[in-house]
């Protein structure tokens, strides 16, 4: 751990939306953030600056998650900063949609390569470096249980994160290390509100009993939850944080 003792967390895909809003509030939890992103250096970087002024400690790496390299450079240098991570977040992930008569081969391999193998490579590595009392929380997604048209290959991408898991949870048995997911429901970010129109978001935010869709601190607030003291004794569950969607 740091000389403050605080602990350290990597949250991918930190630059906008649902991981900004995580990285920020588990700042203000006490955590060291390391702030991972792929292209979107002055957002990752205005993201630190309000971290450092509000009196936390953050650090950005730029690395693709795809990258089985990068993702090591990216572990390597959250060790080198702070002398170790107790904490992962497997925010980033794409999301194109289309029917699957009509899926482009650009579709499935950007899916299998951020989602999956991304995915995969910081698991792997995690796996290996986590400190004991460490904590994993990987995003899934509300739609791996909706089974809406269009939705096929993020959604089986999803379903894959859930399956890993559930077996990462048992094969970390004795290395006092959790590993949960949390699959939101429609969020409030540019990955969901791009390219909709107005009737559509309107809809959907109807469908959860809660009346409206969530917000990126909505979902930060249940990866809060689950990386502090209070969710220790949950390990290999999948926590859907939707308003009641599904
Ligand atoms: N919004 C929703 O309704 C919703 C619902 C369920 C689940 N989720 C899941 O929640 C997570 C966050 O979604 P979001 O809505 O916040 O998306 P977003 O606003 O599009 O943000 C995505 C983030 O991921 C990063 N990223 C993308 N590809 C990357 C790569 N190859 N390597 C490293 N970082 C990469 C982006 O970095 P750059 O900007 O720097 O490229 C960005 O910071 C995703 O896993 C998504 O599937 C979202």
């Amino acid at each position: 751990m740091p000389e403050n003792g605080t602990k350290v967390a990597i949250v991918t895909g930190a630059s906008r939306g649902i991981g900004a809003a995580i990285a920020e509030r588990m700042a203000g939890d006490g955590f060291t953030v390391v702030i991972n992103y792929a292209s979107r250096v002055d957002e990752a970087e205005a993201l630190a600056a309000r971290i450092r002024q509000n009196g936390g400690q953050a650090l950005t790496v730029r690395a693709d998650i795809s990258d089985a390299a990068a993702v090591g450079r990216l572990f390597d240098a959250a060790e080198a900063a702070f002398g170790g991570v107790d904490v992962l977040v497997n925010n980033a992930g794409i999301m194109r949609l289309a029917l699957l008569a009509e899926v482009d081969d650009a579709l499935v391999d950007s899916h299998i390569a951020v989602n999956l193998k991304g995915v995969i490579n910081t698991l792997r590595e995690g796996s290996r470096r986590l400190r004991s009392g460490g904590r994993i929380i990987n995003l899934s997604s509300s739609v791996v249980g909706l089974y809406q048209p269009t939705y096929a290959v993020y959604a089986a991408t999803k379903a894959g994160v859930e399956a890993m898991t559930h077996v990462l949870s048992r094969e970390l048995r004795g290395r006092n290390i959790t590993v949960n997911a949390v699959a939101p429901g429609p969020t409030a970010t540019a990955l969901f509100l791009d390219g909709k129109p107005q009737e559509v978001i309107d809809h959907l935010s109807r469908l959860a009993p809660l009346g409206r869709i969530g917000q990126p601190r909505d979902i930060a607030a249940t990866v809060s939850f689950l990386a502090g003291p209070d969710g220790a004794w949950i390990n290999g569950q999948v926590l859907r944080a939707n308003g009641g969607l599904i």
